[in-house]
């Protein structure tokens, strides 16, 4: 049993100086939903990727927000990977078109762009490429897709940020880019997100969609905010009954904000999207200040993982030691069940990216429009992923362990 536990979605942001910044923003509650942090933020993002940037209040009305001010007319297609998170078909379908499925590759869990190319139809609008767990996608061939079939790139960046250090093909060939601010995204403010648009008409049609957004309200910020306290106390008694409990109990009372809706999961999403909170930007930016030690930490512990696994096959091939990946993904036999024996050692690794092709597990797949069987390289993925933590609050001595326990668990069940 680990003393501190080990795991994807504690709070992996919260540290003390994330508590602080927090109480200085929940204390000044008049700058909680408008301020200069917002502008700041775009601003900042505007410069550091040369687009204009739009604000919303996740990943998901931020895609949303641009299909919409794509025009896309109902029953465009969007092409998306297998292997991916549900709010990526809920809100392409919130804008009124089809998410149609193009195979991923087992090397970098990305798409194929020649099976992205072969799901081109005179319906096809947009190619979204999907940096999974911060793996690079193929975004020169899929530049050369999209410009041949004269249709557009979208970058999901949801699960990685690039600084000075790369990575160079990510954030750079997209028309369009998106960002995540999620709780366990490359840098947080517990919820939010971003479009970086680098074409003058769409950047137009965002304004209108921008204009139109609605404000979270300061009960749900209130709710937010208290998130970095509630684990920041809870998580080092996890392994014991009272943070388990204090956990429980505020999800049952309903104070904690899900990450996906019940509506989400039955594949419903609103097209009308709400403005990132000036609260939450102020901690997004803080973190995006901070971007080149948060990736440098990752990379890091993608090092430790790399070293360990390097002689063998059990990972996707093209992750690298320059790469800050939001995590490290294993193919593992048996890893439900290696999952369930370390919980009990207080390692909790499930996060959602595990035994199916859209995630999180347990969604209702029918709206998705994800033919079960399709893409049977993912399926086969999927079943075997053990995703080990890169995030900031994991230290290498951790990893280290983890890779000793887990070590034990394999060679225990072989
Ligand atoms: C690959 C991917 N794209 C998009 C999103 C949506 O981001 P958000 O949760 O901010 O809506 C997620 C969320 O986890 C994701 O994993």
């Amino acid at each position: 049993m680990v003393l501190t536990p080990i795991h994807h979605s504690f709070a992996p942001h919260v540290n003390i100086s994330y508590i602080i910044r927090t109480l200085m923003i929940i204390l000044a509650p008049w700058k909680w939903r408008r301020g200069k942090s917002q502008t700041k933020l775009e601003s900042e993002l505007s410069k550091k990727f040369n687009a204009d940037c739009f604000l919303f209040s996740s990943g998901r009305e931020s895609l949303c927000a641009l299909l919409r001010a794509m025009k896309l007319q109902n029953g465009e297609e969007v092409i998306v990977q297998s292997y991916t998170c549900v709010a990526v078909p809920n809100a392409i379908h919130a804008a009124g078109g089809v998410p149609v499925y193009a195979d991923i590759d087992r090397e970098t869990l990305n798409l194929t762009p020649e099976d992205c190319e072969a799901k081109i139809t005179n319906h096809t609008r947009a190619i979204i490429c999907q940096h999974t767990f911060g793996i690079p996608s193929d975004t020169k061939a899929l530049r050369e897709i999209c410009d041949r079939h004269n249709i557009v790139l979208i970058e999901d960046c949801a699960h990685i940020m690039p600084d000075e250090s790369g990575p160079e093909s990510v954030c750079t060939r997209g028309d369009f880019i998106f960002f995540s601010f999620g709780r366990d995204k490359a840098i947080s403010g517990i919820t939010g997100g971003a479009i970086l648009s680098r074409n003058n008409y769409t950047s137009l049609q965002l304004r209108a969609e921008r204009a139109r957004a609605e404000q979270l309200s300061y009960f749900t910020i209130l709710r937010l905010l208290s998130y970095p306290f509630i684990y920041f106390i809870a998580r080092p008694f996890y392994g014991l009954f009272f943070g388990k409990a204090l956990l429980f109990s505020l999800k049952k009372i309903g104070w904690m904000v899900p990450i996906l809706t019940d509506k989400e999961k039955e594949g419903d999403q609103s097209p009308i999207p709400c403005h990132l909170p000036n609260a939450c930007a102020y901690l997004a930016l803080t973190q995006l200040k901070k971007l080149k030690k948060l990736n440098d930490h990752r990379r890091k512990l993608t090092k430790v993982y790399l070293d360990q696994y390097s002689n063998t096959r059990i990972f996707p091939s093209q992750i690298t030691t320059d790469l800050p990946l939001q995590k490290f993904p294993l193919f593992i036999h048996n890893a439900d069940e290696i999952r369930s024996k370390l919980k009990q050692k207080n390692i909790h690794l499930s996060d959602g990216w595990t035994g199916c092709v859209v995630c999180p597990e347990g969604i209702d797949l029918d709206p998705t429009n994800y033919t079960p069987g399709s893409d049977p390289m993912a399926e086969a993925a999927c079943e075997k992923i053990m995703s080990l933590p890169t995030h900031p609050s994991m230290s290498r001595k951790q990893a280290k362990k983890l890779i000793k326990v887990l070590m034990a668990q394999v060679l225990a069940g072989s």
